[in-house]
């Protein structure tokens, strides 16, 4: 999301400007697994995938989610009201997951987070003044999506209506779990106990559970909260609470007006679990996992079969995360192991991460009482330890990162791969200097670093590191590009990742609406997404999106035949609200022709093949 992007924007343009067209030669397919022809950089405002591939639009916003009586269809003129809503596909497509249903490759859940709004886009008359009304309809515009689907001759179909279709949104009831569940910083007036809270948002990357539960993970919830005049507290402050709102819901609904209700801001930055399998369901803010601006929550088993959590914290220099589970999972994925694990997210130790010069690394428990976290350092309770995970890193001597956002586990190697998606302020006046594990001053491009857990172990406390790739224009002097082999593609700043079965690792890149196609990134074309042989070092671009889209969320069938996508914020030109959008994707041809719309795309082989190889 376009955090930062103001500060980045000025960074790039203190960067010698090399002037390339905007598309790019395809480089030929070298000897690995990747059998497919490399797409072309490109800044056309369409999807485009490899010769012999082919993309199909699923659900965009505004799609009803299939709701049996339920299903408003959507209004072109952003007509909807604040209930249809509530039941259609909300905007801002971010992770995802396929979850079969009865084993199967070719039916199942599919389930989505809608990370954020674009006001303008959303209502008829635009972001202002905002009313009652529109923050009703803003709300419901964000959360989570469950919709089913089906392979038939004709490619996806949405089942409309089905009996697992869901919209969890920014109005609906949730219960608040773990250590900090109850603590007096997260009682408010409407809820004096602490242990329920109203809605979830800024949902961006997300996790899935060995027992089938979908972890979404509230990322900017800061930008929602605001104040006719504050000074926040050193506390708010690190949170990024008390700058301007984004959405000016404060001024309709009094529960964001963060001086008259402080503590509301609390109950949001968490993993919150979803079982998608049971609509009846009440999603749970798992508060033991602690609180940030909550990136991935990537699960994978330890030796001894408990379960281990890693986040990273999307803001400039701020931590990378692991949670152990003190218990050991229960093992399948149906409704009774789902029922045996029910509490299993709410009992273990939160970790922050160190990574050391000589690519040794360290996990840093998080623990009342322990390292210098404790009452003489501002920490009454574990249940604050946890609200203020950030402020409990720093006197740990955890490391400052270039933005972590997504991670992903490689199935054969183990191997766990962060991307670190930019930093401009890296190494400028006042700011962190490099360091080895962040070694570009202003890092506009990013990059993915990996590292491997002692013996192989997710539960160990040692690892080892290095980088896989850092990111950009290696043509661009000074940029520090550095890929694995000279064979790699071009991209900036990495931000979804995911391996499939198969063993590729899928890089899905979130450049600046504002910077694309100009200066440092005038050669890598709109936002893209590339697979990398792991084995090889190769990296192919696969799919370039629309104007102004990022690309994020990953999802396969089982067979790996099929692959989702989504498609954020096409059009997405404007850091100010204002202006044009310069993408009518997908119902027009012309930008100004349709309102551009975020939505999950499918792609598959023309031949049925495994996407990718
Ligand atoms: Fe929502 Fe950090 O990307
Ligand atoms: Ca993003
Ligand atoms: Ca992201």
């Amino acid at each position: 999301m376009p955090l930062a992007r103001r500060q980045f924007l000025r960074s790039a343009a203190t960067v010698a400007v090399v002037a390339l067209m905007g598309e790019t030669r395809a480089r030929p397919a070298g000897a690995d697994r990747l059998g497919f022809s490399a797409v072309p950089a490109t800044l056309r405002d369409a999807v485009t995938v490899p010769p012999g591939y082919e993309a199909q639009v699923l659900y965009p916003w505004g799609s009803p989610t299939g709701i049996a009586g339920a299903m408003p269809a959507f209004a072109p003129d952003a007509s909807n009201s604040a209930a249809d809503q509530a039941v259609q596909a909300g905007m801002h497509h971010d992770g995802m997951h396929f979850l079969p249903l009865d084993g199967s490759a070719d039916r199942g859940l599919l389930v989505m987070n809608h990370e954020y709004t674009d006001e303008q886009l959303l209502h008829p008359d635009g972001a202002r003044p905002m009313t009652a009304v529109k923050a009703q309809k803003s709300l419901h515009a964000m959360g989570v999506s469950v919709i089913e689907i089906a392979l038939t001759p004709a490619g996806w179909r949405q089942v409309l209506p089905s009996r697992f279709a869901r919209r969890i949104h920014g109005q609906t009831p949730i219960r608040i779990a773990g250590p900090a569940s109850g603590s007096p910083l997260m009682r408010t007036a409407g809820d004096p106990a602490g242990e329920r809270v109203a809605g979830t948002f800024a949902n961006c990357a997300m996790g899935v559970t060995p027992w089938g539960t979908y972890l979404t993970c509230e990322e900017n919830f800061h930008v929602y909260f605001g104040a006719p005049k504050m000074s926040p507290t050193p506390a708010q402050r690190r949170y990024g609470l008390g700058a301007d709102a984004w959405v000016d819901y404060w001024r309709v609904d009094e529960r964001f007006d963060i001086a008259k209700h402080p503590n509301e801001s609390n109950r949001f930055g968490w993993v919150v679990e979803i079982d998608p399998f049971d609509p009846a369901s009440m999603p749970v803010k798992r508060t033991a996992l602690g609180r940030k601006h909550q990136e991935s929550a990537t699960c994978t088993l330890t030796r001894d079969g408990r379960l281990a959590i890693y986040m990273g914290d999307d803001s400039n220099f701020e931590y990378v995360y692991k949670f152990v589970s003190r218990d050991k999972v229960r093992p399948g994925n149906d409704a009774a192991a789902r029922a045996a694990n029910r509490d299993l997210l709410d009992e273990g130790t939160l970790h922050v991460a160190r990574f050391d010069a000589d690519g040794r690394g360290q996990w840093l428990a998080l623990r009342h009482g322990h390292g210098g976290i404790d009452a003489a350092s501002g920490f009454a309770s574990q249940a604050e330890v946890l609200i203020h995970a950030r402020q409990a890193a720093d006197i740990v001597g955890a490391t400052r990162m270039d933005r972590p956002e997504w991670i992903a586990v490689d199935p054969a190697s183990g191997a766990v791969h962060v991307a670190l998606t930019h930093n401009s302020l890296r190494g400028q006046p006042g700011m962190p200097p490099v360091d080895a594990a962040n070694p570009r001053a202003g890092n506009i491009f990013g990059g993915i670093l990996r590292w491997r857990e002692d013996a192989g172990d997710a539960a160990s406390n040692g690892f080892a590191w290095d980088h896989f790739v850092l990111a950009g224009d290696p043509a661009v002097p000074g940029s520090g590009a550095r890929y694995p082999n000279a064979e790699a593609d071009a991209f900036g700043c990495p931000d979804g990742l995911h391996f499939d079965s198969a063993g590729l690792l899928w890089i899905q890149t979130d450049m600046s609406g504002s910077a694309i196609g100009k200066g440092p990134m005038a050669a890598l074309g709109n936002n893209q997404m590339l697979c990398a042989d792991p084995t090889s070092g190769r990296i192919k671009r696969f799919l370039v999106g629309p104007g102004g889209c990022e690309i994020t969320g990953c999802a396969l069938t089982p067979d790996c035949r099929s692959l989702f996508v989504n498609i954020q914020h096409p059009g997405e030109t404007r850091a100010d609200g204002s202006g044009s959008p310069n993408s009518a994707w997908p119902d027009g041809t012309l930008p100004g022709s349709a309102r551009p719309r975020s939505a999950t795309v499918v792609v598959r082989r023309r031949d049925g093949g495994i996407v990718g190889t």
